[in-house]
């Protein structure tokens, strides 16, 4: 496709410089695919389609911002990663996007799944997931929270301070039950990822340290405990990974900590959870490894590891959240204005204003994660100019796309998608400014279901009693 020349004056100046790993496109119009959910594509007249369903028709029905779930993608995500890790436990992190609908998806794929809050054990039995397949996660779980996990009957409880093995000693013996639970433990290793994101090295709030022995003497009292059954140890080293490397050093310190306990007690430890953090692609640039791969490199690696410390290999569970919801979600804006700004050297930034921003999507703001973006509701023949995409905020830092070259016809009323953005986007949403958090859709065949429907400012005033009920 060639492209016309947009005069004005953004082509007047000299545009800022794109970032070295962003290249300008030959096309504005084509799809990455490895950024997109497997049914998305742009249709002869140039909108994007997700699942059969065309952007515009979408968004004429439940408006902008809109975030999307294309359904079959996630059910095929789902089976690929139980099918490569066949024989280990696939638990779904439902940290990463949780509402009862991807609750029943994951277990019908025959997933388990793992919460972090009383609010996501509760979406996850209203869902009818069998309690058994429940991993509760959670660094300072309150007591409400350990008893509807004990009560309900999680699998397992992942127990992450001493104050908490005492707790569960505790609610389990009034409620005559024995709690089954693993040991959460820093391995020390800091994952090749930002560092606000890597969770494993000691100095953080999760886990007993190996380093320093709290996890051996964890699992000795849990060992020792009559209200407590020991099921295994847990570790996780970080978030968007993309190889293998911290996995094998974790998995050595882990399975080393297996030998020290079968040694002091003569006892196996039945389970091994690796944890998640198998990265995805967010902008071209990124290069995941498929599920096969990863499957293959732990298998390797955890055989490896037990055979030097001469174990019977455990049963081992992971637990990925991004790598299944991620490439899934999209992210539907309308631009509201788009704005040259001079950078003062000559060059020129184009801001292109969404309906949306860190209120419904937080990480670029917090970890500085980078996105793409494309326009939407149309092919353009224009030429790419990079661009920011920027939400409503009153905050400098609210960015949804630091850089993306975008067509430089792009203008106000157009829609834009952002890919791989099912992932701690919508679930990490917040009412800043006010703001409603926007929808979540469902889409299959053409069809849409509501995950979660629009917040509307009826709902946030219902919590403030001086604006409840009032007209404004
Ligand atoms: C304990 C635990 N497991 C799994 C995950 C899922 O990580 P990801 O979505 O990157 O796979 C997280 C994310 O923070 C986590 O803290």
């Amino acid at each position: 496709m060639s492209h016309m020349h947009v005069a004005g004056s953004i082509h007047a100046d000299v545009a800022a410089p794109a970032p070295v790993w962003l290249t300008e496109p030959e096309d504005v119009n084509v799809l990455t695919p490895k950024l997109w959910s497997a049914n998305t594509r742009r249709d002869s007249d140039g909108v994007i389609s997700i699942a059969g369903m065309r952007v515009t028709d979408l968004v004429e029905q439940v408006g902008t911002p809109v975030y999307v779930i294309d359904e079959d993608d996630f059910r095929a995500r789902a089976r690929r990663w139980r099918a490569a890790f066949e024989g280990w436990r696939v638990f779904y992190a439902g940290k990463a996007f949780l509402c009862t609908a991807v609750a029943r998806w994951v277990a019908e794929e025959g997933l388990s799944l793992d919460v972090c809050s009383l609010g996501e054990l509760t979406v996850a039995l209203r869902a009818g997931v069998d309690p058994a397949t429940i991993g509760m996660h959670g660094n300072n779980k309150s007591m409400d929270e350990l008893r509807l996990a004990l009560t309900s009957g999680v699998g397992r409880i992942i127990v992450d301070s001493s104050d908490e093995i005492g707790r569960i000693e505790t609610l389990a013996a009034e409620l005559n039950v024995t709690a089954k639970v693993m040991i959460r433990v820093t391995t020390g290793v800091e994952a090749h990822t930002h560092d606000y994101i890597a969770t494993a090295h000691d100095d953080q709030k999760f886990g007993f340290s190996i380093t320093s022995g709290a996890a051996l003497v964890a699992m000795m009292r849990c060992y020792h405990s009559d209200r407590v059954d020991l099921l295994g140890v847990h570790s996780h080293i970080g978030s968007q990974i993309f190889d293998t490397d911290g996995f094998e050093v974790a998995a050595r310190r882990t399975l080393k900590l297996f030998a020290q306990f079968q040694e002091a007690t003569g006892s196996t430890m039945p389970e091994l959870d690796l944890g998640g953090g198998f990265g995805i692609a967010y902008t071209k640039e990124d290069t995941p490894i498929d599920a096969e791969e990863m499957a293959s490199g732990l298998r390797e690696i955890v055989r490896h590891e037990c055979a030097g410390f001469d174990l019977e290999p455990p049963r081992v569970s992971i637990e990925p959240g991004r790598a299944l919801v991620g490439p899934a979600g999209t992210a539907i804006y309308r631009v509201g204005t788009v704005k040259p700004v001079d950078l003062g050297n000559g060059a020129t930034r184009r801001y292109i204003s969404v309906d949306g921003g860190m209120s419904d999507n937080i990480r670029p703001a917090l970890y500085g994660a980078e996105y793409s973006a494309a326009l939407a509701s149309r092919a353009s023949e224009a030429e790419p100019v990079l661009s920011r995409v920027v939400g409503v905020h009153c905050e400098a830092g609210d960015i949804l796309v630091r850089d993306e070259f975008l067509p430089g016809d792009l203008h106000p009323g157009d829609l834009i998608a952002v890919p791989a953005s099912g992932a701690y986007s919508r679930s990490m949403a917040s009412n800043y400014n006010h703001v409603p958090r926007p929808p979540v859709i469902g889409l299959r065949d053409g069809q849409m279901e509501t995950l979660l429907r629009r917040e509307t400012l009826d709902d946030m005033l219902a919590l403030d009693p001086g604006a409840a009920g009032k007209q404004a």
